[in-house]
């Protein structure tokens, strides 16, 4: 297929690590003859200081004809005195996320076979397999909701507001997430979507849970529904984490739980993410930011963003062959002892390789070299 691909960079780590996620991606063309034309961009703080602004119209214009985007990170101390609403995080981040409409933001958690000792949580919990999709709503709720004072100050309000819209869309791409992952071949069981509610107290997580029933019930019997209160789904992650595959939920609540379920994987250079729209495409990101402290020294994980591209395969283009074979490589190169500092054991750390050189494993695997 063909595809533009437009690539954000950014700052600090971010060249370092989009440009492995490149190189993997010339293998996929390479291994499945598809034809995707990459154009890099300025954004963040490099683009502030090429001309005073963290996201130049050209670059939104390139993200929004794009058929979908890669970023590395953006934001470090060189840019912390700009003010709020011009600095790299909010400037770029935000205004991106708002302008191409995405709603949605998938954070998959998975605990890697070779990577087992990385996770906190004790070793019986992590053998029963911890892979999880979180799929969170991003851009309804109190984080959008009217917010305000009374007059003296002494008391203060947020609103959260949630519409059937709004609610049946997200849900739509989770049941959909569920249904993909059940038909990869590694997936351990039926498709399964636990709904993350607050319904015993918040008239919104009412409409939450009817929503998402309504559609379950129309359109995807096939898939497990269980509704879960988000007290009880915060206690599962940490007590059960094998219970879950896809967890559905609304903007706050999944602010939370998605920031929990990466940390019992235990590496943060590990963990992709996908943000998605009623548009085609959707922008990817690793979780982690530009990582100023290793910035240029070439020892930076580059394995988040080479998985964020393989979200990028499957979500934006479809191709579920193509993005299991990056994760398949990931987890083969993983399994032969290849590790950067992040995850190297302390003993394997001063054998840790490069950025580059994880890069160039990935795509040895990928060619089946
Ligand atoms: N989406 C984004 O672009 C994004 C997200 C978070 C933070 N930020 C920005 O990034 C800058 C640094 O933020 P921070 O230090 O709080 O968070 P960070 O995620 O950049 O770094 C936290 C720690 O994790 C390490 N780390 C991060 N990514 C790594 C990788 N791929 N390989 C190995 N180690 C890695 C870093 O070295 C650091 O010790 C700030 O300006 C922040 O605003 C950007």
């Amino acid at each position: 297929m063909k595809a533009n691909i437009v690539l954000l960079p950014g700052d600090g780590v971010g060249p370092e690590i989009v440009a492995e996620a490149v190189k993997v991606l010339k293998a996929v063309v390479t291994r499945f003859g598809h034809d995707f034309e990459m154009t890099e961009h300025p954004v963040g703080g490099v683009a502030h200081d090429l001309c005073g602004d963290c996201l130049p119209d050209a670059t939104l214009a390139a993200c929004k004809a794009a058929d979908a985007v890669l970023l590395g990170a953006v934001g470090g101390p060189k840019w912390d005195a700009l003010p709020p609403e011009k600095r790299p995080e909010r400037r770029a981040l935000l205004t991106l996320r708002s302008e191409l409409g995405l709603f949605a933001n998938l954070r998959p958690a998975k605990v890697w076979d070779a990577l087992k000792g990385a996770s906190p949580l004790k070793d019986e919990i992590v053998a029963r397999g911890i892979d999880i999709l979180i799929v969170r709503e991003l851009t309804g709720g109190a984080y959008f909701g009217e917010k305000g004072r009374s007059a003296d100050r002494t008391s203060a309000y947020d609103v959260t507001p949630y519409s059937a819209h709004e609610i049946e869309r997200v849900a739509r791409i989770a049941f959909d997430a569920a249904r993909r992952r059940h038909g990869r071949a590694v997936a351990p069981r039926p498709p399964k979507v636990t709904s993350v509610d607050k319904a015993n107290v918040l008239e919104t997580s009412r409409l939450w849970r009817e929503t998402v029933t309504a559609l379950h019930a129309a359109e995807y019997a096939d898939v497990e529904l269980e509704h879960m209160y988000v007290d009880n789904a915060a206690m599962q992650l940490v007590r059960d984490p094998a219970r879950f595959d896809v967890i559905l939920t609304e903007n706050m609540f999944g602010d939370i739980l998605s920031d929990e379920a990466s940390q019992i994987t235990g590496s943060i250079g590990m963990l992709p993410s996908a943000s998605l729209g009623a548009a085609k495409g959707g922008l990817y990101e690793p979780i982690h930011g530009s990582a100023p402290d290793i910035a240029g020294k070439g020892i930076a994980n580059p394995l988040a963003t080479i998985l964020s591209a393989a979200l990028m395969l499957r979500h934006a283009f479809g191709l579920a062959a193509e993005a299991d074979a990056v994760e398949q490589a990931v987890s083969d190169v993983l399994a032969s002892g290849v590790r950067t500092a992040d995850i190297a054991s302390p003993s394997g750390a001063s054998s840790a390789v490069s950025t580059s050189e994880m890069g160039d494993a990935i795509q040895s695997a990928l060619s089946g070299f």
